[in-house]
Formats: structure tokens, C-alpha cells, sequence
């Protein structure tokens, strides 16, 4: 598996995933957008085929939050998104990120399994946080573990 940066011609692949994953995905149009205004996006690729994607960004200073993650189903399990999640922290760690935020779906416990595994914590439960009224949940990993990782970190195995 090789992990790197999307690149235009691979937004079709990365959306069909999306849609997938998502009951709510992004439309292509959103996918396109964040690309252009130069948004974190990496793709995993396995023999020629994109297999999973993560969208993270600075949100301010010295804080990363990670928009959005979805690995094939076919793929999933095989940590692909562990992956997906350290390299995003290697690019987020050049910008001297102390803390990385995201936000889930409370009722997707696989999810936050997946997330705590990787040493995120839960902050708090935002009520009401999705469109269909879902609750979510906030979750953060701090300096102390994003330091974890060496400089020369990369995933290519
Ligand atoms: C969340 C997601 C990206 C995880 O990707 P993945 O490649 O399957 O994850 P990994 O293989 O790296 O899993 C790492 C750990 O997460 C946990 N995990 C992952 N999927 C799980 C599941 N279905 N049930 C329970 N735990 C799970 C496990 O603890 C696993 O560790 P283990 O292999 O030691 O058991 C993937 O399940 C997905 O695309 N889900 C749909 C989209 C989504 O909800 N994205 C999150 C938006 S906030």
C-alpha cells in the first residue's frame, strides 16, 4: 500500500468511496473544492486502486482537524486508516500542530473505537450536531502523542 497526495484525476474514485461510506457524503463539487483551495488529501492506493482517503487541515494556529476519513468497505480492517491517520499527522506536524481535532457520529462506536485506538480522547458530546439531528461526538490527540511520532515516519508496507 502507498499513501499519497490526491491528485484531480483521482476524485472520481475518492467519491465513489464517499458515497459508500456516508448516508450524507460531500457532493463531488465539495470533494473538488477542498482540493482547490489546497485542503490536507491523501489517498491510499493499492495495486493502482484508491482504497481509502483522509481531508484534514490547519484550523487555526497550531491545530489540525481531520474533516474527513472513509476507507473501501472491502478494504477496511486492514489498517489502512490507522495509516491514512499517521500520515496526516506527519504533514500536520511540519506546521508545529500541538493538538488535532475531529468530530464523529456518537452512535458509530466503531468509529470511536477506531479513533481511541489511534490515542485520540473524547472531549465532549456536541447535541444535535448533524443534519439528522444526530448527536456527535468531539475527540482530540495532543502534543505529547502527535510527538510520538519520528520525523522520518512513512508508511509504504
Ligand atoms: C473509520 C474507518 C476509516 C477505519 O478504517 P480502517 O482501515 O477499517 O481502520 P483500521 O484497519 O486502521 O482499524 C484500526 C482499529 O480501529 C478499530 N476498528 C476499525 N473498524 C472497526 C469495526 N468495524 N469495529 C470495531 N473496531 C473497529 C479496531 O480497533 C482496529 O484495530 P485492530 O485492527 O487492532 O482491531 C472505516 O471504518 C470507514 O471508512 N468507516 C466509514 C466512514 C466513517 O465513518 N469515517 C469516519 C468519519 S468521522
Amino acid at each position: 500500500m502507498m499513501i499519497r497526495e490526491l491528485q484531480i484525476i483521482d476524485l472520481d474514485r475518492v467519491y465513489e468511496i464517499e458515497k459508500e461510506a456516508f448516508k450524507n457524503p460531500y457532493e463531488k463539487n465539495m470533494l473538488q473544492f477542498l482540493y482547490d483551495i489546497g485542503t490536507g488529501f491523501l489517498v491510499a492506493e493499492e495495486k493502482k486502486l484508491i482504497v481509502g482517503y483522509i481531508i484534514f487541515s490547519l484550523k487555526e494556529e497550531n491545530q489540525g482537524n481531520i474533516i474527513s476519513i472513509a476507507v473501501d468497505r472491502k478494504f477496511r480492517n486492514q489498517n489502512v486508516g490507522s495509516a491514512l491517520i499517521q500520515m496526516a499527522i506527519d504533514v500536520l506536524k511540519k506546521f508545529d500542530v500541538e493538538k488535532i481535532c475531529l468530530e464523529a457520529k456518537s452512535s458509530k462506536h466503531e468509529v470511536i473505537n477506531f479513533y481511541k485506538k489511534l490515542g485520540f480522547k473524547k472531549k465532549e458530546i456536541l447535541k444535535n450536531y448533524y443534519e439528522d439531528g444526530s448527536d456527535g461526538v468531539s475527540m482530540y490527540l495532543k502534543n505529547r502523542l502527535i510527538k510520538k511520532y519520528p520525523d522520518e515516519y512513512k508508511y509504504d508496507g
